[in-house]
């Protein structure tokens, strides 16, 4: 057979093989993956992973990588891991023929530092199984293309396989991504299994495989906003006063949970958090992430209590599983203020949710063994867990879902008393999820949402720039308590140390405040005060994601079931020329889920880019103001109303004519009758 490959690919990896490299001791590693696959399959996957590697290679690899999908359900290509750090240096470093070509290196590389990679040999970011691609190879021929891309070219990326790199315009994004796009009949976690074992699918989670993620930082500021929205709508908190003398009870310190207790301490309350795995809580303390540590239950207890008497902020993180905090919390009669869960409950049978009873190093032992009997343990646990959590209701505790799909997996194992209709999960749960409460009508109804950017100098005296700069234009746009709230935020973000890896910085802001600050940040780069600045958001905002579990959960109009908000954003963005753009599958509650999306924009100083800001920033937001606001949403039909009369003659929202209740009951009533 003639390999036609052979005659017409310049961009491949490198013939000879690279050394298999030294995998330092000490890192977390990925718990092996599930995934059912026949023989056929299996031999299938091994055909699919040679696709990168010169068939002179194909022996020797092809047995390299049956054993890798033996032994961990998936074929990561570790030999092709380059060997010691990675991470993002500044950008000067990378080769490239465009500025994106090397920006969007220098973003990749932040998403697998050891510093803030979950399982950084697995590729992955965050959210236990949230990856940057697929496996080594893709990394390599990645980058080969980024540094042959050029201005008038885009390179596709499907599921972390670079397809190819095609012709298209200087105000054309460089890179469009997709990850998990599945057909609607397959679209569920066993067929995504298998072909994420196939080697064909990636799970992107949100910034992981859009190459978006800035460290646990990128959480900070919305749980700091949660917690303290939740304690003024809650707990009657007047919008001047923080949590102090409030306690706060959750579960996890991994890649986005680690956000948990720093948002506390930020917000004044005193908290504990569970964390099974003590290599986590090491990284959290050592980072100054959580104020202290321990492994007894009572003596978490008193340092909480001490410090809610006194009403000074600590976070506790407790080395146990958070089911028998609770319990031990209930049984010493303690009143808990707020209370949530951060443990990877999208994948609970994954190991994203480690069973009460089981130690962490015995969750990852049975997940491997006997994943049948894993399930069982999970979903005893969960129901316990969700009986402990109506306890603490009862006695008055305000519990959200924060986002990770807790509810639903209790609902999975076969609660039906969690849903609100007390028989599915149409209408929802019994407790209301942060988007729903706080987050949804607070903040996205009005476009605010987690704006972040990169200084791929690496040099933070350019944060300290830009965060200065974005201080100021707040400060001058002080309209509402959001407003302030920003404003505090940005203005001790030196303070808090809250970077982990490369120079970012995460800043809630509307749509405005998005396209202004940007603006602005661009001007500096062009008038030589900064570096190149690269420009992002979480997928997690306004209009970036159609999740009714989540980030839809407060659309009511019947419409939360549907993804269009989603596409129709990234779309735009396309159109629009962001510099690289990202759709996925999934998001932060698992596979069928969720749709949702989210941007690069490396401001290089010009003029195009000031155009596509102007254009792309509003679009970005305004898309999910526009269908809150059609779904009757206040906060966001008022936002509408006020963009229409600022952007009068090129923008306009189609705004709802809202009918009375009452009239339309009488309606029903009249054709019954
Ligand atoms: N609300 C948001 O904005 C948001 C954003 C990103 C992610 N998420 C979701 O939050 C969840 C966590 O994300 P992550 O990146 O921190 O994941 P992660 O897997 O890195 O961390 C979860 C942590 O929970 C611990 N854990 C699991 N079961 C436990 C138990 N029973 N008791 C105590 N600790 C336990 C694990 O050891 C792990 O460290 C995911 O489901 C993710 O999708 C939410």
């Amino acid at each position: 057979m003639i390999d036609l490959s052979q005659q017409a690919t310049t961009l491949q990896l490198d013939h000879d093989l690279p050394e298999y490299p030294p995998m330092e001791p000490g890192y977390r590693r990925a718990p092996r993956r599930e995934s059912h696959l026949t023989e056929a399959d299996k031999a299938l996957a091994i055909k699919n992973a040679l696709r990168y590697i010169h068939p002179d290679h194909h022996a020797r690899m092809a047995r390299e990588f049956a054993q890798e999908l033996e032994e961990h359900g998936r074929i990561y290509g570790y030999r092709f891991r380059p060997a010691g750090k990675i991470y993002g240096k500044p950008i000067d470093a990378y080769k490239g023929n465009c500025i994106e070509g090397r920006a969007i290196q220098v973003m990749i590389d932040n998403n697998l530092d050891f510093d803030v990679a979950l399982y950084p040999y697995e590729l992955t970011t965050y959210g236990e199984t949230g990856q940057v691609c697929q496996n080594w190879m893709q990394y390599r021929l990645i980058k080969k293309y980024l540094e042959a891309l050029t201005d008038e070219q885009t390179l596709v990326v499907m599921s972390g396989h670079p397809l190819g790199l095609f012709r298209s315009h200087r105000l054309a994004p460089r890179v469009i991504i997709t990850n998990g796009l599945m057909v609607g009949t397959f679209d569920d976690q066993e067929n995504f299994n298998r072909a994420a074992a196939l080697g064909v699918a990636n799970y992107g989670q949100m910034t992981a495989g859009g190459w978006m993620y800035i460290g646990p930082q990128g959480i900070v500021h919305g749980t700091f906003n949660t917690l303290l929205n939740a304690g003024r709508l809650k707990l009657g908190i007047p919008n001047d006063k923080n949590l102090a003398g409030k306690l706060f009870i959750s579960a996890g310190l991994g890649g986005m949970s680690g956000a948990q207790g720093k948002a506390a301490m930020i917000a004044g309350a005193a908290s504990i958090i569970a964390e099974v795995d003590d290599s986590r809580i090491d990284t959290r303390f050592t980072q100054g992430w959580v104020s202290h540590r321990t492994a007894d239950l009572g003596e978490a207890l008193r340092i909480a209590l001490d410090h809610r008497k006194a009403g000074e902020p600590c976070a506790v993180a407790y080395n146990g599983n958070i089911v028998d905090l609770l319990e031990y919390l209930y049984e010493q009669d303690v009143h808990v203020d707020l209370m949530s869960d951060q443990t990877s409950c999208h994948v609970p049978y994954d190991g994203g949710y480690c069973p009460q009873g089981l130690t962490f190093a015995q969750r990852t032992e049975m997940l491997d063994k006997d994943p049948e009997t894993f399930r069982t343990w999970v979903d005893r646990s969960l129901h316990h867990h969700y009986e402990m959590i109506c306890r603490f209701h009862e006695k008055g505790t305000y519990f959200f879902d924060y986002g990770n799909s807790f509810l639903k997996a209790v609902y999975d194992s076969g609660v039906r008393s969690v849903c609100k209709n007390g028989e599915n999960d149409l209408d929802g749960f019994v407790f209301p999820s942060y988007v729903e409460d706080i987050l949804g009508p607070q903040l996205f109804d009005f476009g605010y949402g987690p704006f972040r950017w990169c200084c791929l100098s690496r040099n933070p005296e350019d944060l300290d720039r830009t965060d200065a700069a974005a201080a100021e234009y707040i400060k001058s746009h002080n309209r509402r308590y959001q407003d302030y709230d920003n404003y505090v935020w940005v203005r001790d973000a030196k303070k808090n140390k809250l970077v982990v890896g490369t120079q970012c910085r995460i800043l809630y802001q509307d749509a405005m405040g998005r396209m202004n600050i940007a603006l602005k940040f661009n001007e500096m780069v062009r008038n030589g005060q900064i570096g190149p600045v690269i420009l992002g958001r979480d997928h997690h905002d306004t209009g970036g994601t159609d999740a009714p579990f989540r980030e839809t959960s407060n659309i009511k109009d019947g419409s939360n079931i549907m993804a269009d908000m989603a596409t129709q954003c990234y779309a735009g963005n396309a159109a629009r020329g962001m510099s690289y753009i990202a759709l996925h599958n999934g998001g932060g509650t698992g596979i069928g889920r969720a749709v949702n999306g989210g941007f690069g924009m490396v401001l290089d100083g010009s003029e195009r880019v000031d155009t596509i800001l102007r254009m792309a920033m509003p679009w970005d937001t305004m898309v999910g103001v526009a269908r809150r606001s059609w779904a009757r949403n206040e906060n966001a039909m008022a936002t509408a109303a006020e963009y229409n009369r600022m952007n009068a003659g090129t923008d306009h929202i189609t705004m709802p004519f809202v009918a009375d209740d009452a009239l339309v009951a009488q309606a029903l009533k009249a054709v019954k009758a």
